[in-house]
C-alpha cells in the first residue's frame, strides 16, 4: 500500500512550519530526503569515476538504496533525479516523461514549442504536470455557481486546465470569497495579442464572483533576465499597466503593482518572500526551472517573488492581514511551474495553496508549433498596430491549412486544425453558430483561405481598434490609482 504523498508533506509541513528547517534526526521532510539522496547519487558517481575500492563503491550503493526505501516511505512514490517531490511528485515541465508522453513538447515560462502543427498537446502536458482537465462538469458547476453563460474560453476549451478549482467553488458556494492573481512581464512598450487571453479572462471572473484581484508587474523579473536597465524595465510596467487598464478592469477591486515599488514599500509582501526563500532549495529551482550555476543569483530567487502574490497577507491594506484568504490565479500553462513551487511550499509556511485556470497558448502567425512571442515582431500581432498592420500581417504571415490552389481547396477542403487565421477566430470571435458554420465551409472547401482571412481581419481590427482607443483614455492619474496600495471595495 502506498502513502499519498500529499498528506505525508502536509503533516511534515505542520511540524515545519513551528520549528522551521534543520529538523533532528527521524523528523526528515520529503525533500530532505530527496536532497540527501540527489547529494548520495553524486557520490556513487564520483566514487566510480575515480575508481574507489569496491567496498566503499558498495558502502555508498547501500546508503542511496536505503534512502531511496524511506524516499518511497515517505512519499508513495519513487525517487527520480531531478524531479523534487513536488505534491502531484510530476516530472518538471521540460523533461521527458516517464511514460515517454510527447517528448517533444517545450513549456517553460520562457520557451514553447512542439513539431506537431495542431499546437502542444495539452492532453499530455496535464497528464505530465500533474493538474486536473476543465471538463464539462466543472463548465457547468462554473455556471451554476456564478449564474452566468461560461464565457468561450471555457466554452470552448482554451481555458482547459486547473489546480482546485473545485475547492475554490465549493467554498464560495459557502460565502467564503477568495481572489484573484494575474500578472506581466513588462518586457516592452507594447503586449500582443496573447497577452490579452489572461487579461480578458480575469476579467470576466472579477465581474461574474466579483473578487478583488492583484496584477503583479515583474519588472524585476525582466531586468534579471533581458538586456535592459531598471528603468527601462519599470517604464515598460508603467505602459504595460496602461493597456492592463484599458481591458476594463475596476480600480475599486483591483491592485496593480510594479515589484520594483512594490517589494520596497511592503513589509508583509517582503516577508513571504523570505519565508518562500528559506523553504525552496536550489536543487528544487534548479529542478523545476532548469537553472544553472552560471545564472544569476537573482534569477534563483526570482520563482519566490512570483510567488508571494499568492498568499494573502502579502496585502494587508486589502485583506487586513488575513492570511487564510484563497487564491485563484488565471494565466497560460507556462507560468505553472512557477505555482507548482507555490503550492509544494504554501502549507508549509502556514497558507493556502493557490488555485489554477490555465489557457492554452494563442499561437504565432507562423503556426502553432509556438507561441506568439513578443520578441519576434513577425510572429505577433501587438496592441498598438494599426488596422491596415493587422491586414498585412495576417495576410502575410498566418499559417494557412488551405489547399495550394483554389481548384484544390474546392475539391479537398482546408484543415482548420491547423490554420492560424481559424484558430485566432476561436480565441475572438464570440458566436459559437457561426464559428461552428466557418469551420464547416472551410473543411467543405466553400469557404477559402482568403475569405477565412478576411473575416479574421474584421473581427480582430474593431477589438484592436477599441482597446487602442480605451487605451488613449487611461491618464497617468488613473495608472497611479491602481498602483496605489490602498484598501479596495471588500469588507475582509
Ligand atoms: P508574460 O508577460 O510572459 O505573460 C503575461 C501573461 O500572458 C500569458 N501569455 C499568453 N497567453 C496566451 N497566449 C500566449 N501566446 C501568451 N504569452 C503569454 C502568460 O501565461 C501570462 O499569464 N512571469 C510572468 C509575469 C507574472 C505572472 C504572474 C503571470 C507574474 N506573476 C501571475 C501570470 C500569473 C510573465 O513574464 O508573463
Amino acid at each position: 500500500m502506498t502513502t499519498p504523498c500529499v498528506k505525508v508533506i502536509y503533516l511534515v509541513g505542520v511540524k515545519k512550519m513551528t520549528d522551521c528547517q534543520g529538523d533532528g534526526e527521524g523528523t526528515n521532510s520529503p525533500m530532505e530526503v530527496y536532497e540527501k539522496l540527489t547529494a548520495q547519487g553524486e557520490e556513487v558517481r564520483a566514487l566510480k569515476t575515480a575508481k574507489a575500492e569496491k567496498a566503499e563503491i558498495d558502502a555508498a550503493v547501500q546508503l542511496l538504496l536505503k534512502l531511496k526505501v524511506d524516499y518511497k516511505q515517505l512519499t508513495g512514490q519513487d525517487y527520480k533525479a531531478g524531479c523534487p517531490p513536488s505534491e502531484t511528485c510530476v516530472a518538471p515541465d521540460n523533461r521527458p516523461s516517464a511514460d515517454g508522453a510527447n517528448d517533444e513538447d517545450t513549456v517553460d515560462p520562457w520557451n514553447v514549442s512542439t513539431s506537431n502543427a495542431k499546437g502542444v498537446d495539452y492532453d499530455k502536458l496535464i497528464v505530465r504536470f500533474g493538474s486536473s482537465k476543465i471538463d464539462q462538469e466543472l463548465v457547468d458547476r462554473i455556471e451554476k455557481v456564478s449564474g452566468q453563460k461560461p464565457h468561450h474560453f471555457l466554452r470552448r476549451g482554451i481555458f482547459f486546465s486547473h489546480r482546485d478549482m473545485h475547492q475554490v467553488l465549493d467554498a464560495y458556494e459557502k460565502h467564503k470569497s477568495f481572489y484573484l492573481y494575474t500578472g506581466r512581464g513588462p518586457s516592452s512598450d507594447s503586449m500582443h495579442v496573447g497577452h490579452l487571453i489572461p487579461f480578458i479572462f480575469t476579467k470576466w471572473l472579477q465581474d461574474v464572483f466579483d473578487i478583488p484581484l492583484v496584477i503583479q508587474l515583474t519588472d524585476d523579473e525582466k531586468y534579471l533576465w533581458k538586456d535592459l536597465t531598471l528603468e527601462e524595465c519599470h517604464r515598460y510596467a508603467v505602459e504595460n499597466a496602461k493597456d492592463i487598464i484599458a481591458c476594463g478592469f475596476d480600480v475599486n477591486k483591483t491592485f496593480i503593482f510594479s515589484d520594483l515599488e512594490y517589494m520596497g514599500a511592503s513589509p508583509e509582501f517582503y516577508r513571504n518572500v523570505v519565508k518562500i526563500q528559506k523553504h525552496v532549495t536550489f536543487n528544487q529551482v534548479k529542478g523545476i526551472f532548469g537553472f544553472t550555476d552560471s545564472d544569476c543569483i537573482g534569477k534563483i530567487s526570482f520563482p519566490a517573488i512570483q510567488a508571494a502574490p499568492s498568499f494573502s497577507n502579502s496585502f494587508p491594506q486589502i485583506f487586513k492581514g488575513r492570511k487564510d484568504i484563497q487564491c485563484l490565479i488565471p494565466c497560460a500553462i507556462d507560468q505553472d511551474p512557477y505555482f507548482r513551487m507555490t503550492r509544494d511550499v504554501a502549507p508549509r509556511i502556514g497558507h493556502p495553496k493557490p488555485a489554477l485556470l490555465h489557457s492554452t497558448f494563442f499561437p504565432a502567425l507562423q503556426g502553432a508549433q509556438t507561441k506568439m512571442s513578443a520578441s519576434d515582431a513577425n510572429s505577433s500581432i501587438f496592441l498598438t498596430d494599426t488596422p491596415k498592420q493587422i491586414k498585412n500581417k495576417v495576410n502575410k504571415h498566418a499559417f494557412s491549412g488551405g489547399k495550394d490552389t483554389v481548384e484544390e481547396h474546392r475539391k479537398y477542403g482546408g484543415n482548420p486544425d491547423v490554420d492560424v487565421a481559424f484558430m485566432y477566430l476561436t480565441f475572438f470571435l464570440e458566436d459559437d453558430e457561426q464559428l461552428e458554420k466557418i469551420r464547416q465551409d472551410y473543411i467543405s472547401g466553400a469557404l477559402l483561405t482568403g475569405e477565412l482571412k478576411k473575416l479574421l481581419i474584421e473581427t480582430l481590427q474593431p477589438i484592436i481598434s477599441q482597446h487602442r482607443e480605451q487605451r488613449k483614455k487611461v491618464t497617468d492619474e488613473r495608472v497611479k490609482h491602481f498602483m496605489t496600495p490602498r484598501p479596495l471595495n471588500f469588507n475582509f
